[in-house]
């Protein structure tokens, strides 16, 4: 069966000089048992520019320091670059105000917090919330365990066959007993771009507050929450070219304001005294603890790399290679794919008649390409297509097309060797 491509998302194509862009990558340039590098492992974490590299070393080298405490030297210089982060982080996303981004670990974090502070506190027996069935493991799992403690009772949208929430379904699930939908903007496992404006339209005319798991769509895609109207978007820095442990939560200011904090410490307190403390302004309610202040300003520098790039350009590449890619697997006979969506980022899952992704990876590693095998933290998305896991190729701006013949090589390799 030939699968329609995807539709071309309505971007302006500039030049955009792969070869250019993939010596900014220095791991990239590697071989694996004495074959080219092929990193198509994207989804479960990006490669680092040099720049990203260069901002960690310079700042251990040359200001190590803890930020919002000292008044030395060091330390002022440390605060200013690590606030300068979440300037840039605002521009990233198109926040109204730095007072609106939280740095959290990553996008479990953001999700967790959103979930333990404005769904502890607003959620009660009755209630519900809504996801979907497309969701990873960190968008679900944070809200059972919030429906546990609250007596709120967790709904979820279906999705279809080529992997797309069913809108419909979905708004027959909105009530007025929905208190909290959360969804993601883009699917890990399948790519499928979900229709964020159109689902938060319907969302918040039934009165709910809308959460968005932005982990996939920050690194593909320009995001735009004041554009979305999300009331929460969260996204982690290492799958965005950045480092990991650090991401940030965005929050609309009067929901933060309301919010309890997430943890007590250090940051997070204008004064403690035994009979009452008084906590923080925004957002520094919600950053108890030294925070990961090399990390944050490797993330600012990613973000500063993606803003020197052709990124419309990189859109444009990386929706071309998941085209091709889309034609060159599909004409390999006994792959099927797994997540046909209409509008996809780029992810490339599927599976090969009689033959277990698990068993197969170490021959795709033998030829130096990087992928994910397994169930990508989705197994309802498994149970949906009645299969436990599958490949999953997932490309970034600086994958190329002879990298995607790499893969559909080794696939061949594989068959022959299994059948
Ligand atoms: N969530 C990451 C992935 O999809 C780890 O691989």
């Amino acid at each position: 069966m030939t699968t329609a491509p995807p539709e071309t998302p309505e971007i302006k194509a500039t030049p955009f000089d792969v070869q250019t862009i993939r010596r900014d990558f220095p791991i990239l340039a590697q071989t694996v048992y004495d074959k080219p590098l092929v990193y198509l492992d994207n989804a479960a974490t990006s490669q680092k520019p040099q720049t990203v590299i260069d901002a960690l070393n310079d700042y251990y080298t040359t200001y190590n320091s803890n930020v919002h405490r000292g008044v030395h030297n060091l330390s002022e210089r440390a605060t200013d670059a690590y606030e300068q982060v979440r300037e840039k982080v605002r521009g990233f996303i198109n926040a109204g105000s730095v007072n609106e981004i939280i740095f959290v670990r990553g996008t479990t974090e953001g999700l967790n917090l959103v979930a333990q502070t404005y769904g502890r506190t607003n959620l009660g027996d009755g209630d519900e919330v809504l996801i979907s069935k497309l969701e990873h493991h960190s968008n679900i799992v944070p809200w059972q365990i919030v429906c546990d403690q609250t007596g709120a009772q967790l709904r979820v949208a279906p999705i279809n066959d080529r992997g797309e929430l069913i809108v419909d379904e979905f708004t027959k699930l909105l009530t007025n007993k929905t208190r909290v939908v959360a969804f993601n903007h883009v699917s890990n496992s399948l790519g499928t771009i979900n229709p964020a404006k159109e689902l938060i339209v319907k969302a918040h005319e039934a009165g709910a507050v809308v959460v968005i798991d932005g982990a996939q769509a920050a690194p593909h895609m320009r995001v735009d929450v004041r554009d979305l109207d999300a009331d929460f978007y969260a996204f982690s820095g290492h799958k965005a070219f950045g480092p990991t442990g650090i991401g940030a939560l965005y929050g609309k200011p009067e929901l933060l304001e309301a919010m309890p904090p997430y943890q007590g410490g250090g940051d997070m307190i204008k004064s403690v005294t035994f009979e009452k403390t008084v906590y923080n302004d925004i957002p520094y309610r919600f950053e108890a603890g030294t925070p990961n202040i090399a990390d944050t300003i490797g993330l600012g520098a990613a973000i500063d790399y993606l803003a020197s790039i052709d990124f419309d350009g990189a859109v444009a590449h990386e929706h071309d290679l998941l085209v091709y890619g889309t034609q060159a697997l599909e004409s390999i006979d006994g792959l099927r794919l797994i997540g046909t969506a209409g509008k996809k980022a780029s992810v490339l899952s599927f599976v090969l008649k009689g033959i277990h992704p698990y068993d197969a990876s170490p021959v795709l590693d033998h030829q130096g390409v990087a992928v994910r095998t397994g169930h990508h933290c989705t197994q309802p998305v498994m149970d949906h297509f009645g299969i436990p896991s599958t490949f999953r190729a997932s490309l970034a701006f600086y994958n190329t097309k002879e990298e995607i013949d790499a893969l559909a090589k080794a696939l061949e390799k594989v068959k022959k060797m299994f059948a």
